[in-house]
């Protein structure tokens, strides 16, 4: 394939040497002279592992050239790789002026451009950026439409400097956000050989991929970091606890807490939550990342409070009173909570929980509900349908499929479901539902 790389940078040179490596025409374009200088020498401009020989191989090979010239670049080529910079501005805000320089000038050399040409975004950009930033750019520059003459679209890349040409050969998995097939072909036969899964989704949500894998890793950096002062102050070895909490792939390396829903609650992660924060406190540990946990989970309880505010409705449904699916434990749910504070404000509220038997109560569980909920005996219906029946609004935060039956045979159409637990067959359902947190 004949491939233009704009940017040569860590991403951009690595991309370009590895792609003459396998066999394609490529064109390193970028306004560094110097950089331009190098490669076209057969050296590399960045200090990656491997890369001296494979800057030297790919020039000896004659597959690779340099260019400043994104006219040619375009015009010689069906595919464009953008690997600019897009470093923090001074409010945090993405610096996009490469991204909006480089897109007029592409815009520009596209205008004589009759066959098909795939501009494929490497760089990291906040979701929107190529449908509402770059799209109009090029479409002005070029008297085109995106789509028709040439095709935008999003691929992250996932290489970590220091290893590279290695993660460039092995990603995690390729992830193309496209709005037609064309690209995605054109791509596939790109990338398509590598040893790892491709995956098509939406531009937006494929920049957005990015940035949260970037945000996991640097929590996930934290979380440990954060845990080694701990165990530090406590005189426990932090490398055998991380090694060991890893070692559970089960519950802790896995997909488990990591779908998106309510705010946690329940004996457990709270508590101890605290428990961490005060022992914390009493050996001068800071740690800010563990410490804004419990506030962000507050968070969570008050956007849901907010919403359910702003339908107006005053004759509330909770369905799933408990702080998970198939347990009665109502100690800090945050359901609970909810319900308290809808009651402050004047609600109207009729709740279901198959679980949750008052009678059955017992200890802690039914201390807890009585002082929080302490005329939840006149709240409690037995059957569903009564609390659908009594209600404008219902809210889900039970993942029960025979729930959900009855749910979508019993609600009318003028009600609204606020969703809790993404409720797989919502779309067939008579009435609107929405995401209650997001
Ligand atoms: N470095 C990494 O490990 C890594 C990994 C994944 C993604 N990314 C993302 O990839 C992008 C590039 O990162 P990098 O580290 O390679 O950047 P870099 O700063 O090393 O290189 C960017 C290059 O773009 C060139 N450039 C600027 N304006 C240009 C223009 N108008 N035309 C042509 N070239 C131009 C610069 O001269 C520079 O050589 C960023 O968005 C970054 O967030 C980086």
């Amino acid at each position: 394939m004949n491939i233009s790389i704009f940017g040569l940078g860590y991403v951009g040179c690595v991309s370009l040497a590895c792609l003459a490596r396998d066999g394609h025409e490529v064109i390193g374009v970028d306004v560094d002279r110097t950089k331009l200088e190098l490669i076209a020498a057969g050296k590399t401009p960045v200090v990656e592992e491997g890369m001296v020989d494979l800057v030297a191989a790919a020039a000896a090979s004659g597959r690779m050239r340099v260019s400043d010239d994104v006219r040619d670049a375009v015009a010689n080529t069906e595919i464009s790789l953008v690997c600019v910079g897009t470093p923090s501005a001074a409010n945090g805000n993405q610096d996009l002026s490469a991204i909006h320089r480089l897109s007029a000038d592409l815009g520009a050399a596209l205008k004589d451009k009759a066959s098909p040409h795939v501009i494929v975004f490497r760089s990291t950009l906040a979701p929107g950026t190529v449908e509402d930033v770059i799209r109009p750019i090029v479409e002005d520059a070029s008297g085109k439409r995106d789509g028709e003459h040439f095709h935008l679209c999003f691929q992250p890349e996932f290489l970590r400097e220091g290893s590279s040409i290695r993660d460039y050969d092995k990603p995690p998995f390729t992830i193309v956000g496209a709005n037609a097939d064309y690209p995605v072909e054109v791509l596939r036969a790109l990338f398509g050989h590598l040893p790892c899964a491709f995956h098509t989704t939406s531009v937006r949500a494929a920049e957005m991929v990015k940035l949260c894998c970037n945000n996991f890793h640097a929590l996930k950096i934290t979380f440990a970091n954060e845990t080694a002062r701990l165990c530090g102050s406590l005189g426990v070895d932090p490398f055998e606890v991380m090694d060991l909490l890893c070692k559970d792939t089960q519950l802790n390396i896995s997909k488990a807490y990591l779908k998106p829903g309510y705010a946690f609650g329940g004996s457990c992660l709270p508590k101890d939550l605290r428990a961490t924060l005060y022992m914390a406190k009493q050996h001068d540990v800071e740690l800010p990342m563990l410490g804004g946990v419990l506030p962000s989970n507050r968070e969570h309880v008050a956007r849901a409070v907010d919403k359910v505010l702003a339908t107006g409705k005053r004759r509330i449904g909770l369905i799933g009173l408990s702080f998970k699916t198939g347990t009665d434990d109502l100690r800090e749910s945050p359901t609970v909570t909810l319900a308290e504070q809808l009651i402050g404000k004047g609600m109207r509220l009729s709740v279901y929980d198959p679980e949750v038997h008052l009678s059955r109560l017992l200890g802690a569980n039914k201390r807890f509900i009585e002082q929080h909920l302490p005329h939840i005996g006149e709240l409690i219906c037995a059957d569903v349908r009564d609390v659908v029946a009594k209600s404008d609004v219902l809210i889900v935060s039970l993942a029960d499929p025979k729930v959900f039956d009855v749910l979508r045979d019993s609600v009318r159409p003028e009600q609204l479901v606020l969703d809790l637990v993404r409720i797989p067959s919502a779309s067939s359902w008579p009435c609107n539902v929405a995401g209650l947190c997001w």
